[in-house]
């Protein structure tokens, strides 16, 4: 059977006859804006449709109000303050970029991928994806390659825990861990993030503790889950379709039009809230001040008026005009990182991997009201074969 890797589009009647959906969320419901158009248009206008209200966490969906005071930086900050901020962030984000870092992820990879070619059977969400994704994380921080082991050793539900959507004890186990390490940084400085950044201004002001937090509990909360799904999506999908990874062995330079295929089609963040600030409307349909409406990036993704065959996989796709990293003024600093992990992955696993046998699954199911939607996988353990 050749359909475990598939990701099916949940929000497609809704979003042909309607255009939205609902939900509710801790009794803060949430309006779900499912057409392009109305994503890309919504996400562009940040003064009716806020990230940087006072309500701390409130854009997050399930609402994290209750559970964190930390404004994260720059997700949670409107114009023009955010662009001060991505201003000094985005030099720094854009080093993957450089030979070197790419020289030290592919070794780091390529060993991974060589460790698991050597076992039984893989949990490829624990033993693979957040391995890969925590060692990526030291090239990204510049900090010992050491530290990963901390990030793998709290699992892969350091911010959710099985059966809640939201656990405050163990997102504690994250702050208190930055705590210690803006501390050490402040006393001892090095070459690393925390560093660069207790020693940066923005609008003539050195950044306090407090931003700098907020900037790092950012870094490890975007890249955790969004990398962990599109790296264990890919290696379901690629399981499924050795005839694809096949294509890249024979035709590499195909790598970068196949990453975009694979990131529209897993959309690895499902949807991102923000704060209305006045009566308005989308698509007609009328969404009152003070409520909240997401942006469904997976929705979007899908919106057969954009994408020919929104459901296939296409790596020969012309157009890609995907939002699965967002769009316009929030789009995703990480971006750059995750792309280039993904184009490494693909390169070696066209290399070394012959094929992959998908032995079972636990798939992780998305409840967001009327729609469920799988993200990815709780579980998913696989067979890697050597040429
Ligand atoms: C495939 C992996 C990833 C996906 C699909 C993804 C998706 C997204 C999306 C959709 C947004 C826009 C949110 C919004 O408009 O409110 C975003 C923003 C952001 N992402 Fe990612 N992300 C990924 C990886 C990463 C990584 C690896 C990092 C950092 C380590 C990261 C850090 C951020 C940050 C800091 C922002 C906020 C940018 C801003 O507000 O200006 N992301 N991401």
């Amino acid at each position: 059977m050749m359909d475990k890797s598939k990701l099916s589009d949940p929000f497609e009647k809704a979003r042909v006859e309607k255009g939205y959906g609902h939900m509710d969320d801790q009794n803060d419901p949430v309006t779900i804006l499912l057409r392009h158009k109305d994503v890309r248009k919504t996400a562009h206008n940040w003064k009716t449709f806020q990230s940087g209200g006072e309500e701390v966490g409130r854009i997050v969906i399930p609402s994290e109000v209750k559970i964190r005071d930390t404004r994260q930086i720059p997700f949670e900050v409107d114009p023009p303050l955010h662009k001060e901020f991505r201003s000094l962030l985005d030099g720094w984000f854009k080093r993957p970029n450089e030979p070197a870092y790419q020289e030290k992820l592919h070794k780091q990879i390529s060993a991974l991928v060589d460790e698991v070619l050597n076992k039984d059977e893989v949990e490829v969400v624990r033993d693979f994806s957040l391995k890969l994704q925590s060692r990526a994380l030291t090239l990204l921080l510049n900090t010992p390659f050491s530290e990963s082991e901390t990030w793998i050793s709290w699992g892969t539900h350091v911010f959710r825990s099985e059966g809640e959507s939201l656990d405050a004890d163990k997102a504690n186990i994250l702050y208190n861990y930055i705590d210690e390490r803006i501390i050490e940084a402040a006393k001892n400085p090095g070459e690393d993030l925390y560093s660069v950044l207790l020693g940066s201004e923005v609008n003539g002001k050195k950044l306090t503790h407090e931003e700098v937090k907020g900037i790092m509990i950012l870094t490890f909360a975007g890249g955790r889950d969004t990398v962990i799904n599109a790296l264990t999506n890919s290696i379901a999908y690629f399981s499924e379709h050795p005839k694809s990874l096949h294509a890249i062995k024979e035709n590499p330079e195909m790598i970068n039009n196949a990453v975009e295929e694979l990131i529209r089609y897993f959309a690895p963040l499902t949807h991102m809230g923000r704060v209305v600030t006045e009566d308005t409307q989308v698509c007609e349909h009328a969404i009152k001040a003070d409520t909240r409406v997401s942006l469904c990036w997976a929705s979007a993704n899908r919106d057969a008026a954009v994408f020919e065959n929104p459901n296939e996989v296409d790596f020969d796709r012309k157009m890609n005009p995907h939002v699965s990293f967002g769009f316009g003024t929030h789009n995703c600093l990480g971006a750059t990182h995750a792309r280039q992990i993904m184009r490494t992955l693909l390169g070696i696993l066209a290399e070394k991997v012959a094929s992959m046998d998908i032995i079972n699954t636990d798939e992780n199911i998305e409840e967001l009201g009327e729609f469920d939607r799988k993200v990815g996988y709780n579980a998913i353990t696989v067979k890697f074969n050597k040429y």
